[in-house]
């Protein structure tokens, strides 16, 4: 998709379509309304008066070949009250707006940036709504859904002295286009992306954007010591893979110093639990567990293209979790890279063994600050629902600038505690610890499982597991992955401070 930016005349704006956002309680008298109804030859107004029009959220009109308009349609949408628009109500506005035109045949559109839209991440999040609700996830279906594809995105702002918006459209397309990507890898089943297939679909990413990568196969595990990683791989026939992605800032020589980022995503491209199997009910959706190696990839992918100034590391450690004659069972004992033993009391919590020989991997490997991005726990779900993921970790400015990221791209958090009374509850009686807790504070015991192969490095942790994947259609999106943890991990790199770390 071609987007561009203008602060143009009305009247000649000449796409497809032309979005137009109303608020509740706005007068058809000024600005751009007043502007329309002029060129509109008086078709504006009668819809404000008769309440046809009121901005409420969602609603919105369509007006086909009006007055002296150069552009086809004229589509009124409502924003909801203007004093309450966040980044996040302007990613769902955008993307209610595309997803509603639906099955006409529109190539172009232009959105119309109104006066009160003032900083870049609104801007943002209007380009990353529209492009992250035009998407459907059928992939499989013969018949697919017909749906908008756009061409172009014009942006026009109402203003005449609006800032110019170009960098912050670029870098929003550049980032929706990543998170839909990570959408893509989550959507597929998993007799499609199976470990070495998403390995596949990493390298042919950091290929084509310049990054460095390399797959480790389970002969090169073995003979590092991956104890864990290999204990979940090993009730499937699927070989488990490690991806290791680097990105190298431009600054960067064999002298680079500065700080480097690993984020590091759970991969598991099937979870039926393994020994310690799921009930049957929604098995199938446990495709989706690779949602935070997907959005590590798809992280990845919008780094390389924007280029920040520190090293990244991505680290995916991918496999598949199922029962067999030769998987792991309750009650065996494991030894990770980093040496720690673990008692493995439920082969289901899975994610943090393979997490704990990736963490360590990275810290190999030059990592200074850890972040993790992981469908870890039912528990998270039950504690936050779709709404925010969780954040736990050792070190509060890293989790500050996490927080901070969230609240700017509509990915939001929420940080739970870290005390180390709840690191109790996985000690063992027979290893180093074991694998899961009780019934009790069951997204703070897994990550304090992890937080044993942190080392002494700043750590922060993303419970993604209800944020990952929606379970129905919403208006400003189709149900399936949600490629979480892309923009906000993004957002958070390029924001980080060399200074502040
Ligand atoms: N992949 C699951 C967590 C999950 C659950 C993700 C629901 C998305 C939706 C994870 O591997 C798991 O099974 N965790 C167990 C841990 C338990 C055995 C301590 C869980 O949460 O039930
Ligand atoms: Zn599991
Ligand atoms: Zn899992």
């Amino acid at each position: 998709m071609r987007i561009n930016t203008s602060r143009q005349n009305l009247g000649e704006i000449s796409e497809d379509l032309l979005i137009v956002p109303v608020f509740e309680g706005e007068s058809v008298r000024e600005g751009a309304l007043a502007a329309l109804d002029h060129l509109t030859g008086g078709a504006i107004a009668p819809l404000f008066e008769s309440g046809e029009v009121d901005g409420k959220r969602d609603r919105s009109t369509l007006l086909y070949d009006a007055g002296t308009l150069a552009v086809k349609r004229l589509l009124l949408y409502g924003a909801g009250a203007a004093e309450s628009l966040s980044p996040l109500v302007w990613q769902r506005v955008a993307g209610a707006a595309i997803r509603s035109i639906g099955q006409r045949k529109i190539t172009s559109a232009a959105f119309l940036l109104r006066a009160q839209i003032e900083d870049e991440a609104q801007v943002r999040a209007i380009v990353e709504g529209a492009l992250l609700g035009e998407k459907t996830s059928d992939l499989y279906r013969s018949k697919r859904d017909p749906v908008t594809r756009l061409e172009t995105l014009h942006l026009v702002s109402e203003s005449p002295d609006a800032p110019d918006f170009a960098e912050a459209a670029r870098v929003a397309q550049i980032v929706a286009e990543a998170a839909n990507f990570a959408r893509d890898l989550g959507n597929e089943p998993g007799n499609v992306i199976t470990p070495s297939e998403l390995a596949d679909r990493a390298v042919e990413m950091a290929r084509r954007e310049g990054l460095a990568v390399e797959v480790l196969g389970e002969e090169e595990m073995k003979q590092l010591g991956m104890g864990a990683l290999l204990a979940v791989s090993r009730g499937s026939e699927q070989p488990a893979r490690l991806i290791f992605m680097t990105y190298e800032p431009q600054e960067a020589g064999s002298d680079y110093d500065g700080p480097v980022i690993a984020l590091i995503g759970k991969g598991i491209t099937f979870d039926s639990g393994g020994i310690s199997i799921k009930p049957a009910e929604h098995m199938e959706e446990m495709k989706y567990d690779m949602g935070g190696g997907a959005a590590v990839i798809g992280a990845l992918q919008a780094i390389a293209r924007l280029r920040p100034n520190v090293r990244v590391l991505g680290v995916v450690p991918a496999s598949e979790n199922l029962p067999s004659g030769r998987a792991v069972k309750p009650g065996d004992v494991v030894r990770s890279l980093s040496g720690k033993t673990i008692e493995v009391i439920n082969t289901d919590a899975e994610g943090r063994l393979i997490l704990a020989d990736a963490m360590t991997y990275a810290i190999n490997h030059g990592a200074t600050h850890l972040v993790d991005a992981a469908t870890l726990t039912g528990a998270c779900v039950v504690a936050l629902g779709d709404v925010r993921a969780a954040v736990i970790g050792t070190d509060q400015p890293l989790i500050d600038a996490l927080l901070s990221a969230g609240e700017q791209c509509g990915e939001r958090l929420w940080q739970l505690p870290a005390d180390k009374e709840y690191g109790e509850l996985i000690r063992s009686d027979i290893a180093d610890m074991k694998n899961i807790g009780n019934r009790t504070a069951g997204a703070i015991t897994a990550a304090m499982f992890l937080k044993h192969f942190a080392g002494d490095l700043p750590w922060a942790h993303l419970d993604i597991a209800g944020t990952a994947w929606l379970t129905s259609t919403k208006p400003y999106m189709a149900k399936g992955a949600t490629g979480f943890g892309v923009r906000l991990l993004t957002r958070f790199v390029l924001g980080f401070n060399r200074e502040d770390s």
